[in-house]
């Protein structure tokens, strides 16, 4: 359940109110409700997955592959899963908690755990929006942003690539308002 966090400390959860102030950016937020049977329930709480068990959770939101696949063109989708043990995880995570863009959508369907997206509007402005379990969001080619995690560090989400060579970040050197 996705929520904004203005740079002034105010919040909102309605999410008509999100959608609309995020597609101001061309960013689309859809909400799709993450797998409730008891198999997919019992993956979505795991900390860690194995390939075999990302497999098995990808399968459960297949005809959302499905669809963007028809609608939108893209090509591949993995489950990218974060917990506080990945080896690795301040480097990783220190790759997108600083302001950039990407030459290609960012494309993400969260269903567990949670993250948060900084934004950067029109007039400099930026506000962050917590994404959940059952959050969808594309973020467009060339939109800044960053991502990062807060209290929690454990996130489950897919992410949808129609060329996965144009997903690195790059940097606009811009700083951050929102601490
Ligand atoms: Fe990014």
């Amino acid at each position: 359940m996705a929520r904004i966090i203005a740079s002034d400390g105010t919040e909102t959860t309605d999410f008509e109110r999100i959608q609309g102030r995020l597609a101001r950016l061309g960013i689309a937020l859809n909400a799709w409700p993450a797998p409730g049977g008891a198999r997919a329930r019992a993956l979505l709480e795991k900390k860690a997955l194995s390939d075999a068990e990302k497999e098995e959770l990808l399968g459960f939101v297949q005809n959302r592959f499905e669809e963007l696949q028809r609608t939108k063109g893209y090509t591949t989708r993995d489950l990218i899963v974060i917990h506080e043990d990945v080896p690795g995880l301040a480097d990783m995570l220190a790759k997108f908690d600083k302001v950039h863009f990407h030459t290609d959508d960012e494309v993400r369907y969260i269903v567990a755990g949670r993250g948060f997206f900084g934004f950067v509007e029109p007039d400099g402005g930026q506000f962050l929006l917590e994404v959940s379990a059952g959050d969808y969001i594309n973020v467009p080619a060339n939109a800044e942003h960053w991502f990062e995690m807060r209290d929690s560090k454990r996130i489950k989400a897919v992410r949808y690539f129609i060329d996965t060579s144009g997903w690195a970040p790059v940097y606009t050197e811009r700083q951050r308002a929102i601490a």
